[in-house]
């Protein structure tokens, strides 16, 4: 598997654009996406537009977080960078998977720079997240975090999804193999020190299946949650995957700072509820964490105001810009970034709204869900 620019192998390509089972779950979170009607008012004055919102207590520029992906690098070549630079260049905010294939600290480096370069030193900057698996040797875990803090990252995102990957079926009928140059940048070292344990191994690489299950911590609990959040101190913490309203009000009393409704673009389990949805649904939740954010197949300006209809404060996308990173590397992802942004602010305007924050349930409409 070895290639210069943009042209993942099919293997690859469907690793990222593929979901678990009979994919039903990834293509309902689009259909109910565009089954959201935006109702526009007119004649209100937008000749400024304000496109900034409130996202764990700090101002971002623009209410998207680029969502965390693994193997990025197995997409294009230092995939994570190239990534993390494009976003900050549009004020994008931008969240690390711990399964990244560039050191943390090195993808922090980059971001830092090329945010210091795009954003005035006064006015709202993006934030820079780490997605945290939490893995059965808590320590890991911990020193992941540890040099999160270290390393200027804003937040924190732990993803309460993934006791066991998703049985996805393409990436059993292509024997998926992550090649080592690949595997997790930020716990190679360590893993690599288990070596009495067969199962982590990474001679010859493993499969992405295969090595989550060995390495993610399957009896993870709201305790679990509980001694990240002591051990993370001040840095904000995000939950990730969460779909039903019982668990919304637990993060709520919890003091996790902020949530993200997912079901993971649809690649865990097969058959649950769409992201649309379960963000409806969570307006019945009394305590909800300050920061709501929802992910899922979102692809156009149109896509983030539905979800702030819905109530989300903020969106994380992910395959839009991967698709446009494996077909046209950079100059695609500039492309569709700033396409993105330019259609949020035509957007917005169209609806009446001169400040993005205001963007609320009375301008949606969704036949049947209310
Ligand atoms: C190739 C790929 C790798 C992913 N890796 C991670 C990951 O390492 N950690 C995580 O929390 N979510 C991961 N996700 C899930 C995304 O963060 C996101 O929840 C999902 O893709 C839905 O957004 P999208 O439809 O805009 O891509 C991954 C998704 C894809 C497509």
């Amino acid at each position: 598997m070895s290639y210069e620019s943009a042209d993942p192998p099919r293997e690859v390509w469907d690793y990222f654009f593929g979901g678990a089972g009979t994919e039903v779950t990834m293509k309902k979170n689009r259909s109910d996406w565009d089954a959201v009607v935006l109702l526009p008012r007119v004649l209100r004055d937008v000749a400024k537009v304000d496109l900034s919102v409130s996202l764990l207590g700090a101002r971002v520029p623009v209410p998207v977080v680029v969502a965390p992906m693994a193997f990025l690098s197995l997409l294009f070549p230092q995939g994570e960078l190239v990534l993390a630079r494009a976003a900050a260049r549009h004020q994008l905010s931008f969240c690390l998977s711990t399964r990244s294939g560039v050191p943390l600290e090195e993808v922090a480096r980059a971001w830092h720079q090329s945010c210091d370069e795009a954003t005035s030193p006064t006015g709202p900057r993006p934030q820079l997240m780490l997605q945290l698996y939490v893995m059965r040797d808590m320590g890991i875990t911990e020193s992941l975090l540890s040099r999160a803090i270290a390393a200027g990252f804003d937040a924190v995102v732990v993803t309460v999804d993934v006791p066991y990957i998703g049985v996805r079926r393409r990436d059993r009928a292509n024997q998926l193999v992550i090649p080592d140059e690949f595997l997790q940048a930020n716990v190679k070292e360590e893993l690599a020190q288990q070596s009495d344990d067969p199962l982590v191994s990474f001679g010859g690489g493993v499969s992405s299946a295969k090595y989550s299950r060995l390495a993610q911590n399957p009896s993870m609990t709201w305790e679990t949650v509980s001694k990240l959040r002591d051990a993370s101190a001040s840095l904000p913490m995000v939950l990730k995957g969460v779909l039903d309203p019982a668990d919304m009000a637990l993060c709520g009393g919890m003091n996790i700072d902020g949530v993200v409704v997912s079901n993971h673009g649809g690649r865990q389990l097969d058959g649950v509820i769409s992201t649309p949805r379960a963000l409806h649904a969570m307006r019945e939740v009394e305590r909800l964490p300050k920061s709501l954010l929802v992910d899922g197949s979102i692809e156009s300006g149109s896509d983030v105001l539905r979800a702030l209809g819905l109530g989300a404060g903020a969106v994380m996308i992910g395959r839009y810009f991967a698709r446009a990173l494996a077909v046209s590397g950079e100059s695609g992802l500039e492309e569709a970034m700033s396409l993105l942004v330019e259609e949020i602010r035509v957007g917005m305007a169209l609806m009446g709204l001169d400040r993005l924050s205001d963007m609320g349930s009375q301008q949606i409409r969704v036949p049947g869900w209310f």
